[in-house]
């Protein structure tokens, strides 16, 4: 029978690692294009002779496009499927990544992130999808945990090799070797089976069975894993009009938007995308010295985000959470007063770095990955498609207002102040998170659908009686 000799096991398991492994590569994807910007623009500030507003646009129209990506994928990875949907978001990628490190002017370059953005938007919503219906069970929720890993991975990747390009302040170079990534996720994506969830959702059962014979250990599992699918295929999509008619499932569906909200107005994005001008602010003029803080940067954020891995399941989602927002509100007030007071001396600069840096340790260790965790969990599987999909375009349009207005506040309410705002939001999400968000930590799915729809406050959907 085949999965069951002891070759063809390890033989299944390593198939299982490396399909896990292309899907996060959009992950890193993801990462790479959200980080790249941050070194890249003030290069071609200076190249294409810029306003802030122009320079704004560059860097949101990558968001505008990204939410474009995600409303439109929630479509497409239902009739196409989920490889489809990543070959095409893996097109994309190649083609923005050529187009942006090619444009003639600011206008072109800005068309080029929107098709970037359409990339990105298309990953965040399909991978992890993917990766959740492609997983066995058991490493199931480690996988997004990874996925949000290898996002901070691909930021990274992105800011060291901004930094190897700025000695030569070649920006082209910055945005077009993200080209070779994109180029290996589409061949990889080639190698990928269909989502076996979806071959069933389509009819293809033998052609589901075929893929999890595949990966999984047994067939024994394989047929097992097909016939809860089977079961559960029977509870059927009907996302719109249960969002019309029924006022349980609006309230998960607002849930997701504010989760969305709070984690891209924590101000975490400012830092991602305008790191180096930030340390320009705190006082630090030369280039390198940029560069090389806001690489820093980077590996804080993906060395933070294991501590989120380690504490979600043990200290739960709720208690992470609220550590974090308050560690970003000190972190952004203390940032703000030093803006206020002046940063003079040597020791003040490296402070203000510090803070930067615990602000960054307290998104990492909670918002990151415990926000997609959360919009995961909290919808009914009857409507999770809609659910999902309406509160990854919110993460994308809220991160598009950020990126949008950033400088601007700068110019006008002054420094201290725009952090201070930041500071502000981030207290009221603590507030928020105490009064609205619930505890999902050893709760199964159908445990919080359960009290969900019937009607317990939100707050309590993941309690156990
Ligand atoms: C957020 C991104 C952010 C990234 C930083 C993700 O969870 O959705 O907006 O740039 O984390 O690590």
């Amino acid at each position: 029978m085949p999965g069951n000799t002891h070759k063809s096991r390890t033989s299944n398991k390593v198939m299982t690692l490396f399909v896990c492994f292309l899907a996060a590569l959009a992950g890193l994807l993801f990462g790479l294009d959200i980080g790249v910007i941050a070194g890249a623009l003030p290069f071609i500030a200076k190249d294409f002779n810029v306003t802030s507003h122009q320079q704004e646009w560059i860097v949101s129209s990558m968001m505008f496009g990204a939410a474009i990506g995600a409303i439109g994928s929630g479509w497409m990875s239902s009739r196409l499927g989920r490889k489809k949907s990543l070959m095409a978001g893996a097109i994309l990628f190649v083609i923005g990544s050529l187009w942006s490190a090619m444009a003639p002017n600011p206008e072109l370059l800005i068309a080029a992130r929107v098709v970037l953005g359409l990339a990105v938007g298309v990953a965040s919503y399909t991978a992890p999808l993917y990766l959740s219906e492609i997983a066995p069970e058991k490493i199931r929720g480690s996988m997004i945990s990874l996925y949000q890993l290898m996002i901070t991975i691909g930021i990274l990747g992105a800011y060291l090799s901004d930094t190897a390009f700025s000695y030569t302040g070649n920006w082209r170079w910055m945005l077009g070797v993200i080209t070779i990534p994109a180029i290996l996720l589409l061949i990889g994506v080639f190698f990928l089976p269909n989502s076996p969830r979806w071959l069933a959702a389509k009819g293809h059962f033998r052609d589901a069975q075929r893929v999890l014979d595949r990966l999984r250990d047994t067939s024994e599992q394989a047929k097992r894993e097909l016939d809860e699918i089977r079961e559960s295929l029977k509870i059927k999509q009907t996302g719109w009009s249960l969002f019309r008619e029924n006022s349980n499932f609006r309230r998960a569906v607002f849930l997701g938007v504010l989760l969305q909200v709070m984690q891209q107005f924590t101000g975490m994005n400012v830092i991602m995308y305008y790191a180096p001008k930030i340390f320009e602010i705190a006082g630090f003029s030369n280039t390198t010295e940029q560069m090389w803080g806001t690489v820093i940067v980077g590996l804080i954020n993906v060395l933070a985000t294991f501590i989120a891995i380690g504490l979600v399941d043990r200290w739960g989602r709720k208690p992470t959470l609220t550590l974090g927002f308050l560690v970003m509100a000190v972190g952004m007030g203390i940032l703000g007063t030093m803006l206020h007071i002046g940063i003079e001396s040597p020791g003040a600069q490296y402070f203000a770095v510090a803070m930067l840096l615990m602000f960054i340790i307290g998104f990492a260790m909670s918002a990151g990955p415990l926000i997609w965790v959360l919009c995961s969990e909290i919808q009914p599987l009857k409507g999770r498609d809609f659910g999902i999909t309406v509160s990854t375009t919110t993460n994308w349009i809220a991160n598009m207002i950020v990126g949008a207005t950033f400088l601007t506040m700068l110019n006008s309410l002054g420094n201290a102040n725009t952090f201070w705002v930041y500071a502000g939001l981030n207290i009221l999400f603590i507030i928020f998170t105490v009064m609205l968000i619930p505890e999902t930590k050893n709760v199964s799915l159908e445990h919080i659908e359960r009290n969900l729809m019937s009607g317990k406050k939100l707050r309590d959907i993941g309690t156990k009686e």
